[in-house]
């Protein structure tokens, strides 16, 4: 008879976002005269800016005529954009990165849980704590994390980085030797992010312990502050210990469209092996591409009317997030975040548990946000609210919450 992967059977309880979305709509049911508003799932709202819109409508003409209609995707994406995805992300800030660098997706989410499939299931993984829980979830999957721990809520063979008020909501190097370290900033879900020195350091640390940066820079377009790195790439020797994924979802609204990158250096090797060449068979093999139509859209993020037009819809998230870090603030809460990145990290009050002031806020405020303890034990005794409502929700969301 056949066996399944037993790994998935270790995973823990239900995804973080469905226990949510049970427990509003259970609230939501009960409470039919409420108006709830939504500050938790990291979801965007504003609608494509028309220099996408027009991109899409123009290679949707484009497919339905025979001289110009595209079947399958080249494997590692188009050039158009994977030359402009190198230019702009890249070169133009300095980083030594090449279009055949570039393997377009349809998304960083299932980059991140698919890149680790070119490692080993003996190397051990490194991750921030409190952090995107598809990091750990994907290792459990693919058996790599050992047992699981009810109580600690850790898993036996990873590496956790407790990243706390502590230490700024930045990881210390930690003290056993990782083969594969998860980094993300602006980070998701705490917002903070690192300087350039500092990840300079893990690069260095890298290089000389032979492990792997996996840096997810999807909330890239955030960063406001001069000397926080755009990419890993401004780090000096980045190229032989980095793996970096971009994403079209939180800078230009593509969550539904879908789009994404991971950059592979070339000269990222272990072992004598090519991580690149690895990766590009691995593309090659199980994937078809991003659609062609989706890869023109994506063009458009470069072009000077979609740079403007998208640094105008960034400015208006960051408003809210703004809204919500003073309104906080100003209520009295411990909060931080929200400056270089869309998420506000706040402490719950009195020492609720992060489940405790979930349900607090969505019975006094009808509120929903997301609790800090589902992306990490760290997380405990924190909450996740977003800047990616309506200004008027935000706006509204935060006095309830003044008021509770
Ligand atoms: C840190 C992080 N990486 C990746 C993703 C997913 O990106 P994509 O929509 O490109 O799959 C998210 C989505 O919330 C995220 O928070």
């Amino acid at each position: 008879m056949v066996q399944i992967n037993d790994n998935y059977l270790k995973l823990p309880g239900s995804y973080l976002f469905s226990m949510i979305g049970q427990k509003v709509s259970t609230y939501a049911e009960a409470n039919p005269d409420k108006k709830l508003i939504r500050l938790g799932i990291g979801d965007v709202t504003l609608p494509l800016v028309p220099a996408i819109t027009s991109a899409l409508e123009k290679a949707v003409v484009e497919m339905g005529q025979e001289r110009t209609f595209r079947g399958y995707a080249p494997d590692l994406g188009y050039a158009f954009l994977r030359t402009a995805i190198a230019k702009h992300d890249f070169q133009d800030r300095g980083c030594d990165i090449s279009a055949d660098e570039v393997f377009v997706s349809d998304g960083a989410k299932c980059d991140s849980g698919n890149i680790q499939e070119i490692f080993s299931v003996d190397n051990k993984i490194a991750v921030c704590d409190p952090v995107y829980p598809v990091y750990v979830d994907t290792n459990v999957m693919a058996g790599r994390t050992g047992t699981y721990d009810v109580t600690s809520e850790t898993w036996s063979d990873v590496i956790y980085m407790p990243c706390t008020k502590e230490n700024n909501f930045a990881p210390e190097l930690p003290k056993k030797t990782p083969d594969m370290i998860y980094l993300c900033f602006p980070n998701n879900p705490t917002g903070s992010t690192i300087h350039k020195a500092m990840l300079q350091t893990w690069v260095d640390y890298a290089n000389q312990v032979g492990a792997i940066i996996i840096y997810d820079a999807a909330y890239e377009a955030y960063i406001s502050e001069k000397d926080v790195p755009h990419s890993i790439y401004e780090c000096e020797g980045a190229k032989t210990c980095a793996i970096e994924l971009r994403s079209f979802s939180k800078n230009a609204g593509f969550t539904g469209v879908r789009l994404g990158a991971t950059i592979v250096p070339k000269e990222l090797e272990r072992g004598g092996v090519s991580l690149h060449a690895l990766w590009a068979r691995r593309h090659g093999t199980k994937y078809n591409g991003a659609p062609y139509i989706i890869q023109r859209a994506g063009e458009a993020v470069y072009s000077e009317a979609g740079k403007a037009q998208l640094k105008e819809q960034i400015a208006y998230y960051m408003k809210n997030a703004k809204v919500i870090r003073d309104g906080l603030a100003s209520a009295g809460y411990t909060v931080s975040g929200g400056i270089n990145a869309p998420y506000i990290w706040m402490k719950t009050p009195e020492g609720m548990s992060s489940w405790a002031f979930f349900d607090y806020l969505l019975e006094e405020a009808n509120v929903v946000g997301t609790p800090g303890s589902g992306f990490g034990p760290s997380g405990e005794g924190y909450f996740r609210l977003t800047a990616f409502g309506s200004y008027e929700n935000t706006v509204a969301a935060i006095g309830r919450i003044k008021k509770m």
